[in-house]
């Protein structure tokens, strides 16, 4: 067994181990992939203030997110196909982060189900929701994240039109995979991730295959967003969904000052400064440089959370001293899973909270919600002048 220090050690054991489909699933932005890019670069910008001679025993790295008390700001972010990563996949990571003490997100396009997932842990979890036309499939599907005990509802609002990822096309992405000969050539390679999937029921969209009426192919990501997500969707249907849900409300993919503030007008409980992880509109600004002034706006009147970038406990500690309450990781857990599995997902846990505590510490601070700005070294230009 390798030894793992780094998410990217993970990242490669992911290459490895899961179907060439999948792993280019995750590891893909829109288009050219420049905001895809940037999303990280644009964190090596930043740079850290080194003190010393400052107390550095008995840290802490707990917090809350929207009241719940966690052990580090870092949930785990909705990703779409986890159960094809690995088998069972969001049932693992779940049961990872509930171990971990961190929130788990489940995406609406998850292999395993909203039921599958309450059923293996015990700590509420947050469920994300793509609004699609079907009111009556956006009700049920509702009132079953409330039956499990779903603590609070993230509304995705930056995929209601899917942006291209190149890849996916050109590898005919499918849950479950189609069984073509380039694919069959590939698969052959990766008994690990065959040997799994055999043994489990869950190789289709869990939350949609036998609740959607009418759907014409319920295996392909792409043509299923065409048909059904709610090209409609405005701030008077989110206002209504969060009167149905009537519980804690988190948006998503908020990436401008004005939409902040209209998340604010509608009583939302938090945004994440997001852009979905490269994957939506490719050109977009990183979500760290965007944060700074979303944070000025809105920072009193609402939590702001960031995603879209973090591989490292370093990132986070950088999002949380420029105003962000909370982080969520996407890529980062997935590789875990992809690599090894619910140990995998710990290991990426375990790796990026020893880097925000040791980071936190050489910067002459003990508790993470202490940290500021002042702990950083911005360039002067970094969000950058846009007309
Ligand atoms: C493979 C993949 C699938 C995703 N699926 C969803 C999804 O179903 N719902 C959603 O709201 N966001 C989805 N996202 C976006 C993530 O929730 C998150 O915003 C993003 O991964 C953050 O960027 P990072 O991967 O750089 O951490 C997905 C991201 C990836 C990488």
């Amino acid at each position: 067994m390798p030894v793992i220090t780094t998410i990217d050690d993970l990242r490669r054991m992911h290459k490895r181990r899961a179907p060439k489909m999948f792993y280019d699933y995750a590891e893909s932005g829109s288009w050219t992939e420049q905001t895809f890019r940037e999303n990280t670069s644009d964190f090596d910008l930043i740079r850290l203030r080194q003190r010393v001679a400052v107390d550095m025993s008995n840290r802490t790295t707990t917090s809350q997110m929207i009241g719940q008390d966690v052990a580090m700001p870092v949930a785990l972010a909705p990703v779409g196909l986890t159960g094809m990563q690995c088998a069972d996949g969001e049932i693992k990571a779940a049961k990872a982060a509930e171990k971990f003490g961190v929130p788990f997100t489940l995406s609406t396009m998850s292999i395993c189900s909203i039921e599958d997932v309450a059923e293996h842990t015990s700590t509420p979890f947050w469920f994300q929701l793509y609004v699609m036309q079907d009111e009556e499939f956006v009700d049920n599907i509702i009132a079953r994240a409330k039956n499990a005990g779903c603590s609070a509802l993230v509304l995705t609002l930056d995929l209601q039109i899917l942006g291209q990822r190149h890849k996916d096309l050109k590898n005919g992405l499918t849950a479950p995979p189609k069984l073509t000969i380039p694919t069959m050539i590939n698969l052959a390679t990766k008994w690990r991730w065959g040997l799994g999937m055999l043994q489990t029921k869950r190789r289709s969209f869990g939350n949609i295959v036998g609740h959607a009426k009418g759907v014409g192919d319920t295996s392909s990501l792409s043509s299923w967003t065409a048909e059904q997500f709610d090209l409609q969707l405005d701030w008077a249907k989110i206002a209504k969904l969060k009167e149905k849900w009537g519980g804690k409300l988190i948006l998503k993919g908020i990436l401008d000052v004005e939409d902040a503030k209209k998340a604010v007008e509608i009583g939302a409980d938090a945004i994440i400064v997001s852009n979905h992880g490269g994957r939506q509109l490719d050109g977009a600004l990183s979500a760290i440089r965007m944060l700074p002034s979303i944070v000025a706006a809105v920072g009193d009147k609402i939590e702001v959370h960031m995603d879209s970038g973090i591989r490292s406990g370093q990132d986070v500690l950088k999002a949380l001293a420029l105003g962000a309450k909370g982080t969520y990781i996407g890529r980062a857990f997935i590789y875990g899973l992809g690599a090894m599995g619910e140990e995998g997902v710990t290991k990426a846990l375990e790796v990026i909270h020893k880097e925000l505590d040791i980071t936190m510490a050489l910067c002459g601070r003990r508790d993470v919600q202490t940290l500021d700005r002042d702990v950083l070294l911005v360039p002067k230009n970094f969000e950058g002048e846009w007309a």
